[in-house]
């Protein structure tokens, strides 16, 4: 799927009508224009309320998923687990770090979502303090950050802040997103070298991370590449999943885990957000 189609729905949406048929939405010449003009605009806003008739319906469906009594369960089970393996991770202590974190970043945060990243595809508030929280807790010095956008600022940052040498690559399967980012970094003062393609990342068969986010593409890619995310970790290091919130995903993903016998928590009490997305940490 082309950059176009995953960020300009609403623009999709404007230049089609009924069965992909492009339509020229220049000025009307002549009546016979005006009424075809007229049928457009019709079924223009017939397009638009059915839009946001079934994304009113994803976002109840999308709730209603959030209620799930086991993962809630889980949430709070996990939360004291992953605490007792990582103490930074702990209610106090995580709470200490993420007010600080998000001082730091709320407002470039908040202008990322604005010009550069819509809401539903940029990383959360939440996750974005997670991820901080995690680079100094954990003191990483490779990083890998599959999918790139706000994330890839927060782990650059935690990088040029840090005086170990920390080495970040910054991930993308979308060409046109990964020049985005690119930009985005330049533009925030922190390093964009390493800023590479799934592809070319992977094929490069790179030394192992001690932390991975993984993050990358839409869902189907992000399982196609699951297994292979989970070999880029040294044995200890630490891989985050977003977006376990989809209960496909989260099914298969956890089956994964479960088959490779690998330790894993539920990040639902540190980064659930607004649209209900969370993470998941699993231990290498
Ligand atoms: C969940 S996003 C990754 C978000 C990223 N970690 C961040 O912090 O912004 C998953 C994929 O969507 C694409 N993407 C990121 N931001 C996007 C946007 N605003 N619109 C469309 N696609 C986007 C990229 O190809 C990325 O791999």
């Amino acid at each position: 799927m082309s950059i176009h189609n995953r960020c300009h729905t609403d623009q999709l949406f404007k230049n089609q009508i009924g069965f992909g048929v492009t339509t020229d939405l220049s000025m009307p010449h002549s009546i016979g224009d005006t009424n075809q003009a007229r049928s457009q605009t019709m079924s223009m806003d017939f397009l638009t309320k059915n839009r946001i008739v079934k994304s009113g319906f994803v976002r109840i469906r999308r709730r209603i998923q959030d209620l799930s009594p086991a993962e809630r369960a889980r949430a709070k089970e996990d939360h004291a687990a992953v605490a007792a393996r990582f103490p930074f991770l702990a209610e106090d202590a995580f709470a200490k770090a993420a007010a600080d974190a998000e001082n730091r970043l709320n407002e470039s945060h908040a202008h990322y979502i604005a010009n550069v990243g819509h809401p539903v595809h940029a990383a959360s508030i939440e996750l974005a303090v997670f991820m901080d929280v995690i680079c100094n807790g954990l003191n990483p010095t490779r990083v890998a950050d599959l999918g790139s956008g706000f994330t890839s600022f927060v782990v650059r940052s935690f990088a040029k802040g840090s005086t170990s040498g920390v080495d970040v690559s910054s991930v993308d399967d979308h060409p046109e997103w990964l020049q985005k980012t690119k930009d985005y970094l330049t533009g925030k003062d922190v390093s964009a070298q390493n800023v590479l393609l799934w592809d070319e990342f992977s094929g490069s068969d790179p030394a192992p991370f001690d932390l991975v986010l993984h993050d990358m593409g839409m869902m189907d890619f992000r399982a196609q590449t699951l297994e292979r995310v989970l070999q880029l970790t040294r044995p200890g290091g630490v891989v985050i999943l977003d977006d376990m919130h989809k209960p496909e995903y989260r099914t298969f993903a956890l089956q994964t885990l479960e088959q490779k016998g690998l330790e894993h928590y539920s990040l639902r009490a540190l980064t659930h957000d607004n649209l209900t997305r969370y993470a998941y940490l699993v231990i290498t």
